[in-house]
């Protein structure tokens, strides 16, 4: 296929002079210019409303934007990806985690593939549904009360995302819980006080290598073989991976044992059977309306016109802000505090995505690509980092996330969610600005010399780009939409930057290092470690440890 980046067509250097003619011009004043500013720069699809009104940005802007789709072929690769071509060309695989979402007769990525993963998902749902009712139960016959997820990076933050946004759905089944972090607490703490009669765990790793996992999957064998016996062990685990030797070495039952594939990315994973924790929370519909969510942004992705094409506005209105106005930043601000681990779970799909720097063709990309991404929920965050956003120095723009139902039934005090993001909206775009500052210190009748000292302090600039994501409600379909949302968003941009979203070689770089300083880090005197600024901290770390 013909790569050609974004920054190497023809209206990319256009963009720059429209970056310039906006320059001086504040976000409030192109929307007293334009009355139909909302109707311009809003669209809706997939149950999803997109409003892009305080974005900085004009018709102008907008219709050169929407040239980029056509001049980098993103058609095409969108087709390849569908085709289950190898788009991840550093590892030689496809990235065909649509192919998850599908229904019998799709034959996304080929009739194989779709049988293999609608019989897959059929196994996972049984089970996730055994495990609910009890059918399924310990070695003891005890039903499980607590189920862990042992899993990180896409085998955790995916599921763990969406336990917490749908815990309204998930009523009648067992307590979902995960851990990650290598060090051990979170399982340690977890374990304290659970019951092992009734514990399941469910070892998530697409490699089946990786150290984290292995750990706490190690540990939890030995906390459940020392209480209830070796016997009854194989009863209280369940794995999901694409090594079944290691499955099998490990002593997983096959009944209890789910595929992966290697043309499914880890961070996009979320609809395989990497999901087995959330369905056994959330149950089989929940978990097939989540996948049915996914399906319907993925027919808009597939159908609608660039100019209507959410992903794709979305996409290329987060390149406008980075590579045309110099916002190396996103803050994503859901006003439902369900979707509080929303923000964690973009960072792994926007930056792991498309935190590169080197070009399909292997050269240096001499243009900003991914975001840093980060945020928190809505009100909490109002009252802790918002300052920043209003009058602090970085360039930070800004996704609002804004359901039109309350998610527990309290809509009274949604009420007060959705005035706070509205009003939020609006004064990130207008500002305060000196006029207004000064007409309200004459109505307060303020004495002249405390104005003067005040005014520079009250003045917000304004101009902070945000784009409002509002739907019905956070629901299974709804969450499956969102996440599909930004998948296809990141992949546009990985085109559009002439970049591999499907690999992760920086990653990869920091394992192997941990895995070689382990030695030294047990014993560093014996085995000391070659980089002599670590070595020193392992030295000081271990005379800590020798201390009483
Ligand atoms: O840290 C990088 C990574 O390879 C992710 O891509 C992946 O989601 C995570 O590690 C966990 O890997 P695995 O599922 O193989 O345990």
């Amino acid at each position: 296929m013909r790569i050609v980046p974004g920054p190497r067509s023809a209206p990319w250097s256009e963009l720059h002079l429209h970056a310039q003619r906006l320059a001086g011009v504040a976000t409030r004043e192109l929307f007293e210019r334009d009355p139909g500013r909302f109707e311009r720069f809003s669209r809706q699809g997939a149950g999803l409303l997109l409003d892009f009104s305080r974005q900085h940005l004009d018709e102008m802007v907008l219709g050169r934007l929407l040239e980029l789709p056509e001049a980098i072929e993103l058609g095409a690769y969108r087709d390849a990806m569908w085709h289950g071509e190898r788009i991840n060309a550093t590892e030689e695989r496809a990235a065909l985690h649509v192919a998850l979402r599908q229904r019998p007769g799709e034959r996304i990525g080929g009739a194989a593939i779709e049988s293999e993963v609608i019989e897959e998902r059929s196994r996972m749902l049984a089970f996730a549904e055994g495990v609910r009712s009890g059918r399924i139960a310990g070695g003891a016959g005890r039903p499980f009360r607590l189920v862990v997820n042992l899993g990180i990076g896409g085998s955790d933050l995916g599921p763990a995302m969406a336990v917490q946004a749908l815990a309204h759905h998930a009523r009648g089944g067992p307590r979902c819980e995960f851990v990650s972090n290598v060090e051990g607490c979170r399982l340690s703490d977890l374990l304290a006080d659970a019951d092992p009669h009734a514990t399941l765990f469910v070892v998530c790793s697409k490699t089946f290598t990786t150290l984290e996992t292995l750990s706490h999957a190690h540990t939890a064998r030995r906390w459940l073989s020392e209480r209830i016996g070796a016997a009854q062990v194989p009863a209280h685990f369940a794995a999901v991976s694409v090594n079944h030797r290691a499955m099998d070495t490990f002593g997983v039952h096959p009944d209890q044992r789910f595929k992966m594939w290697d043309w499914v990315g880890g961070r996009f994973s979320l609809w395989s059977s990497i999901g087995l924790s959330l369905a056994i929370a959330i149950g089989r519909e929940a978990f097939s309306a989540l996948l049915e969510g996914g399906r319907e942004m993925d027919a808009h992705f597939k159908s609608a016109p660039w100019s209507e094409n959410l992903p794709v506005l979305l996409a290329l209105i987060g390149v406008w802000n980075i590579n045309f106005r110099a916002l190396p930043t996103l803050a994503v601000l859901p006003y439902e505090e369900r979707l509080w681990r929303f923000p964690a779970y973009l960072q792994q799909l926007e930056m792991g995505s498309n935190g590169k720097s080197v070009t399909l063709d292997g050269r240096h990309a001499e243009w900003p690509t991914a975001a840093v991404i980060w945020g928190g929920p809505g009100s909490n965050a109002q009252h802790s980092f918002y300052q920043l956003l209003h009058q602090g120095t970085p360039g930070t723009a800004l996704d609002l996330l804004l359901p039109a139902h309350s998610s527990c039934g309290n809509e009274a005090q949604h009420a007060l969610a959705t005035a706070s993001c509205l009003a939020q909206a609006e004064a990130f775009m207008s500002g305060h600005p000196l006029e207004a500052v000064r007409e309200e210190f004459a109505r307060e009748g303020l004495a002249p010399e405390r104005r003067e000292a005040l005014e520079p302090h009250k003045v917000c600039a304004g101009s902070r780009p945000s784009t409002l994501i509002a739907f019905p409600r956070l629901d299974p379909a709804t969450l499956g939409r969102l996440i599909a949302l930004y998948e296809h968003k990141v992949f546009t941009q990985g085109v559009i930057w002439g970049i591999n979203s499907f690999d992760q070689w920086g990653v990869e770089l920091g394992k192997r290092l941990a895995e070689q300083l382990l030695a030294s880090v047990r014993d560093p005197a014996g085995q000391p470690a070659t980089a002599s600024g670590v070595q020193k901290v392992l030295e000081r770390l271990a005379e800590w440890r020798a201390a009483p």
